[in-house]
């Protein structure tokens, strides 16, 4: 039966309400139907893409009625890109959604008496407020319908986003509503260079071409890291390049180029050249300095990770007396940000880099009460670390969108810290491991906050509470 469905088209499907990941959802003869890139209120035209025996999912052929809560999406590349696929609805409706998506997630995972769930925190920057894009060369442009039906012959090389699910496929990005206007005029400028001078855009396919990557990081005091990535090793071509960046961009903080001869673009494990000015920025957050070098993970919308780290201090209300565990660390951000409250603070992270980043950065803050160790934390948060390092009075954790180990949080458990401040990209792994944590917890305060404006995701801050002990 749910093979057959496969294709079909779902006519007038009324679109009822946001599900998980931005999807919608509808009905059609009793089964829940999951549709992409529509709104709650719009009435589609749906075809099937799988057919399950509980659901289906579809995606829109066509739009019969327009929801009265949708909006113009403003980007000339909506509906191709990737990136802020709720353009279509209003910032308060997307506020409204992202804090309902923790609702649902909370009550149909978590099933655990929870407060009232705040109104997420918005961003005052709805655009422009990312501060690191990662731009891909690509010798096969994404054509548009009209573009292919016009027989035209049109350019093929790209710098830009790849097109949803297709490794292949580059959308030319003219204008990014993410990053401000620099970041803007430095990919225009070094694509229509690199088209004048007729130098090689990347071939996925072949892996050959000279231009790979162009990463652009910012500070909020506009301090710009521009990084390109090579995949031919040929000096002259890179000299080329690297000198056109300098002299057309004297305002770039730090200019930074990679040879990467890999088949994929990451680059940890590679050599970072510098080509002019410093080999990191920094960003600056009520006074403290976090060094990024190349390599290093920032939150990316810093406006938005204070308010972040706000919540998560206050939810900690530290008294200047506790022992702080601050898990899955990354580069000790909120370690620093909490460490002047605390007696001391101590970060757990997995990558070594970022470890050696965190203790760089808590030296020129002159934090003297943090400690930072790296390694797998279902490996290093055991009985002896704790033995090792007192008892933490206060946990702040944030881990991945796959949720903590469960080994982590049973450790938890056992450690029976009076709070848990639990941040997390994922509320349903987050709720998942607050069901286990309910065994001693109570779940005390839940605050969404929005770091990422015009997409569907969204952070979420949970205070924990150990229980009273019942010694009957
Ligand atoms: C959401 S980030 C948290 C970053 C940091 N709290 C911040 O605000 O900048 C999650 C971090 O967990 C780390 N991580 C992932 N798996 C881990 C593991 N098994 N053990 C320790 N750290 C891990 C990642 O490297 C990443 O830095």
């Amino acid at each position: 039966m749910s093979r057959k469905m496969k294709n079909k088209v779902l006519q007038n499907l009324k679109i009822e309400r946001i599900a998980t990941e931005g999807k919608c959802v509808g009905h059609h003869e009793g089964k829940v139907v999951f549709v992409s890139n529509v709104a709650p209120g719009d009435v589609v035209d749906a075809r099937v893409t799988r057919g399950k025996s509980s659901f289906m999912e579809a995606e829109a052929i066509e739009i019969r009625e327009y929801s009265p809560d949708r909006v113009t999406p403003f980007c000339a590349h909506y509906g191709t890109c990737g990136g802020c696929k709720w353009q279509h609805i209003s910032y308060e409706l997307q506020m409204s959604y992202k804090r309902q998506q923790v609702v649902d997630q909370f009550q149909r995972i978590a099933k655990v008496p929870l407060p009232e769930i705040m109104p997420i925190i918005g961003a005052r920057d709805t655009r422009y407020y990312r501060n690191k894009l990662d731009f891909t060369f690509s010798n096969n442009r994404w054509l548009t319908r009209e573009e292919i039906d016009s027989g035209v012959d049109f350019e093929r090389n790209a710098l830009g986003f790849h097109v949803p699910r297709r490794f292949d496929k580059i959308v030319d990005i003219q204008h990014c509503y993410l990053q401000g206007s620099l970041s803007n005029d430095i990919r225009n400028a070094l694509r229509d260079f690199a088209l004048a001078e007729q130098l090689s855009f990347y071939d996925i396919i072949h892996q050959t071409g000279l231009l790979r990557n162009l990463i652009i990081r910012s500070t909020l005091d506009e301090q710009v890291m521009v990084i390109v990535q090579f995949g031919e090793d040929d000096p002259e071509g890179i000299e080329k390049t690297m000198q056109f960046l300098k002299e057309r961009f004297p305002g770039i903080t730090s200019l930074l180029y990679i040879v990467n001869l890999k088949k994929n673009e990451t680059f940890q494990d590679l050599d970072v050249h510098l080509y002019a000015g410093k080999d990191h920025i920094v960003e600056t957050m009520e006074g403290l300095r976090f060094k990024i070098g190349p390599k290093s993970f920032y939150q990316t919308n810093s406006r938005q990770a204070q308010r972040l780290y706000e919540v998560a201090r206050e939810f900690a209300g530290l008294t200047g007396a506790e022992t702080v565990y601050d898990l899955y660390t990354g580069t000790g951000t909120i370690a620093n940000f909490v460490a002047k409250q605390a007696k001391q603070v101590i970060g757990i992270e997995y990558v070594a880099p970022a470890i050696a980043d965190a203790k760089e950065n808590a030296r020129q803050n002159g934090l003297s009460n943090t400690l930072f160790y790296a390694g797998d934390m279902k490996e290093v948060l055991n009985e002896s670390f704790v033995a090792e390092h007192q008892r933490p009075d206060v946990v702040i954790t944030d881990p991945p969108r796959a949720g903590m180990h469960e080994d982590v949080t049973r450790t938890l458990l056992a450690l029976e810290a009076a709070k848990i401040v639990y941040v997390s990209c994922n509320p349903a792994t987050q709720a998942r491991d607050i069901a286990l944590l309910a065994e001693k917890y109570e779940v005390r305060r839940i605050q969404p906050v929005d770091m990422f404006p015009q997409t569907y995701h969204v952070e979420n801050v949970v205070l924990l509470e150990l229980k009273e002990h019942d010694d009957q």
